[in-house]
């Protein structure tokens, strides 16, 4: 693992557009627990019955109960962890131009990023079904399931469930960022999960070296990236950071 991390950091500063896409396995760490493997939410529960947008428009209340509720627990104790915090680092460094996070927990926005593309939506607002109007979470009284708007009607979270697309402005920028990008780190995601698993492809076509992060290879392994770094997120982006700070150190004096 040093190897790949020291690499990594190497390219990370000989890049000239580095972009970070991420998912579940980046805010392990903050416990808030991922979809798949041991311990993930879809062994608990079917994601088609809980996280599709037709069980939810069939019975709001189920859904809530079961899923949100449960995770909103997680998702507003959670902080940002050393993964969160190395990827905010080097945007500030002048590296990493946006994260494409398939995560709704908002910590990379927490940690200090500023260019971050919720692929999957967020989790931060609710929309009302009936009249369309926004809340922040935060607002909502969440101790009555279904939360409801003042206009009566049901709120939904703006994340987007299985059987949405992806809102256009979210697909575009995604796409103009891999296709741009010269380096893309891919950070805690089974990238099984279309079309965000495919954005590492478009940057590989477009030329750009995909470096994964992951205690376990994905489908992306070998094949698109050209580098595993196997480790925990925080663990490995500490490093990687770490090294990255050294080198430009170096490089200055
Ligand atoms: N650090 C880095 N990666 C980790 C860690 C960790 N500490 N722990 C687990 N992982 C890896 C797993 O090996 C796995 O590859 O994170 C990945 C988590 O995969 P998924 O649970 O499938 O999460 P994700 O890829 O984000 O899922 C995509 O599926 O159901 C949906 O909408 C949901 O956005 C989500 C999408
Ligand atoms: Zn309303």
């Amino acid at each position: 693992m040093e190897d790949f991390i020291k690499k990594t950091a190497e390219y990370i500063v000989s890049s000239k557009h580095v972009v970070a896409l991420t998912g579940a396995g980046i805010s392990v760490e903050s416990g808030i627990p991922p979809f798949r493997g041991k311990g993930g939410l879809w062994e608990k529960f079917d994601p088609m019955e809980v996280a599709h947008i037709d069980s939810f428009m069939n019975n709001p209340e189920k859904v809530w109960r079961l899923l949100i509720s449960e995770m909103k627990e997680l998702l507003v104790s959670a902080k940002p962890n050393a993964a969160h915090l190395g990827l905010a680092r080097l945007e500030e460094l002048g590296l990493l131009k946006t994260v494409i996070t398939q995560n709704i927990d908002g910590l990379h926005q927490m940690a200090g990023n500023k260019d971050v593309i919720e692929f999957h939506g967020s989790f931060a607002w609710l929309r009302c079904l009936d009249c369309g109007s926004r809340e922040q979470t935060v607002e909502v009284d969440l101790s009555h399931m279904p939360p409801r708007c003042d206009c009566g009607g049901i709120y939904r979270p703006e994340c987007v469930f299985f059987g949405e697309t992806i809102p256009m402005q979210d697909l575009d920028r995604s796409q103009i960022a891999a296709s741009t990008c010269d380096l893309m780190l891919v950070v805690g995601t089974s990238a099984i999960v279309q079309p965000a698993a495919f954005m590492p492809v478009i940057a590989k076509q477009s030329g750009a070296t995909v470096i994964e992060i992951n205690p376990e290879p994905t489908p992306l392994t070998g094949t698109t990236s050209t580098l595993l770094v196997q480790g925990k997120a925080g663990k490995a982006m500490r490093k990687i950071t770490a090294e990255v700070g050294r080198i430009i150190a170096e490089k200055q004096r």
